[in-house]
């Protein structure tokens, strides 16, 4: 018997951030959209240890050691439930790798949920909620989806209200970055300035709970953008190429290097996706409409 489960990519539609803590990380005002590019993760027995498998187009890029959130993720529940972790974890990987749209974090929260299922293990929600703030600061938005407003490291969730869909285009970079290098660049660009707390900005969420992408594209805002824009300077011409398209906003995706462009509706997502792909500014494109629920397994 195998366990399957589907886990969205998520783009941030505001990411504030404070400055640097005493343990290194930030604190943020974060607020998370799931969208409609999926990884999935089989579960399935095996007689002897843990096992990760990956497929996909960047499935070389992604490591099969337990570095990777989703051996990491099956090692902490099978830790917490005193058992042996023997499983064999397949990824189908959608979601582009260390592109800023929380694929590693899909694959945690999604390892989890299957190996959960696949042992029985009883856990509230409550409790895999704690595995997967464990994890990594964008991992219970992975489990919870929809929208949320993500407090603390990112990792404390309120789900936000989402009141129609918010159709995007996403357009993937010949490279990855590393989010910890982006936060890193964030505290040496804001050297000597006040940072303010980072609190969640109204307009954002009215607009989500309006369903309103006009709206929304005037509120949304990202404050790694200079620091993912400073270590990968090209992602200028993406941003413009889209906003020539004719998308309502250009940004970058949380710690990037995915852009993302929000569109009036699906049509016109489909126009700026094919003016993308010809610009010569991005490795591909891709669409997707949020919000859409968390991890979910299959049946
Ligand atoms: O929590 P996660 O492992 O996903 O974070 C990856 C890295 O991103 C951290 O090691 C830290 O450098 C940075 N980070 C941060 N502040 C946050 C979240 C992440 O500085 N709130």
């Amino acid at each position: 018997m195998s366990v399957r489960v589907r886990v969205p990519a998520k783009v941030n539609v505001q990411l504030a951030v404070g400055a640097a803590r005493p343990d290194g990380f930030h604190d943020l005002a974060n607020v998370f959209l799931a969208v409609s590019l999926y990884d999935e993760i089989t579960a399935t027995p095996a007689a002897d240890g843990l096992r990760v498998t990956c497929e996909g187009p960047d499935a070389g890029q992604v490591p099969l050691d337990r570095t990777n959130l989703a051996a990491r993720a099956a090692l902490a529940l099978a830790d917490r439930y005193g058992r042996a972790p023997d499983v064999h974890l397949h990824i189908a990987k959608d979601i582009p790798v260390a592109g800023g749209m929380a694929g590693g974090s899909a694959d945690g929260a999604g390892a989890l949920l299957a190996c959960d299922a696949l042992w029985g293990t009883g856990a509230s929600r409550e409790e895999l909620l704690d595995i997967c703030a464990e994890l990594g600061s964008d991992v219970p938005f992975s489990l919870v989806g929809g929208a949320a407003l993500g407090t603390g490291r990112g990792e404390r969730l309120t789900e936000l209200e989402v009141g129609g869909d918010f159709h995007w285009v996403f357009a993937l970079a010949a490279r990855g970055l590393s989010t910890p290098a982006v936060f890193r660049e964030f505290d040496r660009l804001g050297e000597g300035l006040e940072i303010p707390e980072p609190a969640a900005d109204q307009a954002v969420l009215d607009a989500l709970a309006k369903g309103d992408a006009a709206a929304l594209a005037v509120a949304v805002s990202n404050d790694l953008q200079p620091a993912a824009l400073s270590l990968f300077p090209e992602l200028s011409d993406t941003l413009a190429a889209g906003r020539a398209a004719g998308a309502l906003a250009a940004l970058v995706s949380g710690s990037g290097p995915t852009t993302a462009f929000l569109a009036t509706d699906a049509g016109s997502a489909s126009d700026i996706a094919g003016v993308l792909r010809a610009s010569g500014t991005c490795r591909d494109v891709r669409t997707a409409a949020g919000a859409v629920p968390g991890a979910t397994v299959l049946e």
